[in-house]
């Protein structure tokens, strides 16, 4: 364990009856109860351990393509060819598309190796057999597919936005995630707060919801096979992306709810990514953000942009340099409420 990691173990440790279960607005106050109160050198040496650790989150940038409903057989092969003419991809990163379930396996059989297959969904039944119309993690494994999305907002808002059948709730949601780990699956878990949930002040509330879910249905060491996807529902499809500083203070905060909820590895280990609205415009200045750690993107993933963006991660994940950058994050980490503002300093 490196030494930024051991004293942020040990803190962790020491306080950990302090820190659980508290609200996280509190965590780094928590932390600090036993130290030196007035030493500032100490104060600000432990929150830079606390950055390089929370920077040093897996070891590599993750980039998902939703391709959602689309693609006729012509355009999911011009597609496909676009993706696999697309040059080299960094290194460091992993990339995944989700195709719909009946394209999956054509473009499994064609797309470049560097990409691997998503669903878009998997049932939150379990099995083979009668079960007519669903499709179970079970199902795609036997296939080949190693991942799936799950929660995403189109489907927990169907009701809401399309008057069709049910919203997919959040007990759902965890149900078909942990029937996909089960299968040996990775799941790129969906949360995210409405327009109306960020003007009431309640993103976080919402978003610490969706994943308590996930967090009282899967095992501590199950969330090395997670990855959360922050799509905040205003900036899907919209145009209108969360700019690098709103989409910083809810990451932060994840990784946060992360450490109190879960412990300081999961923290530190679990990749969050950026969704809604992200083209090659935006996704510099995004992923330049300490705490994201790559994207889920939607209408440019079905286009030569995606390449793009893949492009605008940094070709190496280097923990240091994105610590660096991270420094400014310490006053945000301490000063962002439960409520998702920031309190006053
Ligand atoms: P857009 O990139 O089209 O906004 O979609 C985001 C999304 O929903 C990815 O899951």
């Amino acid at each position: 364990m490196s030494f930024s990691k051991s004293v942020y173990k040990y803190c962790i440790d020491t306080q950990f009856n302090l820190i659980y279960n508290i609200d996280s607005t509190t965590v780094l106050r928590g932390i600090f109860k036993n130290l030196n109160r007035n030493s500032q050198f100490q104060r600000l040496s432990l929150i830079h351990h606390i950055q390089r650790t929370m920077a040093a989150t897996g070891n590599k940038f993750f980039v998902g393509g939703n391709w959602k409903l689309n693609g006729t057989r012509e355009s999911i092969e011009a597609l496909v060819n676009t993706y696999n003419n697309g040059g080299k991809f960094p290194s460091s990163v992993e990339v995944v598309v989700a195709p719909t379930a009946l394209h999956i396996g054509y473009v499994q059989s064609k797309m470049r190796p560097d990409v691997a297959m998503c669903a878009q969904n998997v049932s939150s039944d379990s099995g083979f057999g009668a079960l007519t119309g669903e499709l179970t993690a079970d199902l795609f494994k036997a296939w080949g597919i190693n991942w799936t999305i799950a929660g995403h907002s189109e489907r927990r808002r169907r009701k809401q936005i399309r008057g069709l059948g049910h919203d997919e709730e959040s007990n759902s949601v965890a149900k078909k995630t942990k029937h996909a780990l089960n299968c040996g699956m990775k799941v790129i878990v969906c949360i995210g707060e409405t327009l109306a949930d960020r003007e009431a002040g309640t993103t976080l509330n919402v978003c610490f919801e969706q994943l308590t879910f996930i967090k009282e249905t899967i095992s501590v060491e199950e969330w090395a096979r997670i990855v959360i996807a922050y799509e905040p529902v205003w900036a899907i499809g919209t145009g209108l992306s969360a700019s690098p500083e709103q989409a910083q203070e809810v990451h932060a905060s994840l990784r946060r709810w992360l450490l109190t909820n879960l412990n300081s590895e999961v923290a530190s280990a679990t990749r969050i990514i950026y969704g809604g609205s992200v083209k090659p415009t935006n996704a510099s200045a995004l992923i330049a953000c300490p705490d994201i750690d790559g994207f889920l993107v939607g209408g440019c993933s079905l286009k030569s942009d995606f390449m793009e963006i893949i492009n605008c991660c940094p070709p190496e994940w280097d923990s240091t340099a994105r610590s660096e950058l991270g420094k400014r994050a310490a006053n945000d980490i301490q000063s962002i409420g439960a409520d998702g503002k920031k309190s006053k300093q």
